[in-house]
């Protein structure tokens, strides 16, 4: 897939259509530009890999107290190649396309984390914006 990062701008992407696999309706779309993220300096490593190591590793990637590795369908967040592979269902991720981007409307909508608290707003609207850019490995 080709993509220019950054090329994709905020407004763009409406959160009204769901996703490819329709998980139906979203909430009403974040206002990225509101929320002030810096669009092309969210970084993979700095921003969105603490987010999901904190509240989607326990599930997805992180090891438990014997050592096992957990991957919920086979989705594990921890490591970007895996991110981009997706879980056994399909990707999760569109580069460049957040509406269509399946984990991202699991988070807004609230299905994931399925334990423990929703994921505040300012840390979605990083996960958009690092997808908007192209989900680069930066
Ligand atoms: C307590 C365990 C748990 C946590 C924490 C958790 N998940 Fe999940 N996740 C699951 C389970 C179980 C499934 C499969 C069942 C389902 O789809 O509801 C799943 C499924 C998913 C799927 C669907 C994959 C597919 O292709 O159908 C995505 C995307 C996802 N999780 C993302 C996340 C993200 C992002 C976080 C963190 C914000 C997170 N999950 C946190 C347990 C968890």
């Amino acid at each position: 897939m080709i993509l220019v990062a950054g090329a994709v701008l905020v407004g763009v992407a409406s959160l009204g259509a769901s996703g490819a696999r329709g998980s139906g309706g979203t909430p009403a779309s974040l206002d990225v530009a509101a929320l002030d993220v810096p669009q092309d300096t969210v970084s993979f490593a700095d921003d969105i890999l603490p987010i999901f190591r904190q509240r989607c590793a326990e599930c997805h990637g992180a090891e438990d107290e014997n050592g096992e590795v957990r991957t919920e369908v086979s989705l594990n967040l921890l490591n970007y190649e895996r991110v981009m592979m997706g879980s056994e269902f399909g990707t999760v991720i569109e580069a460049g396309d957040p509406a269509n981007s399946f984990l991202l409307d699991m988070i807004v909508d609230g299905t994931m984390p399925e334990t423990g608290d929703p994921v505040p707003e300012d840390e979605i609207a990083l996960i958009r914006a690092w997808i908007e850019a192209g989900a680069p490995n930066n």
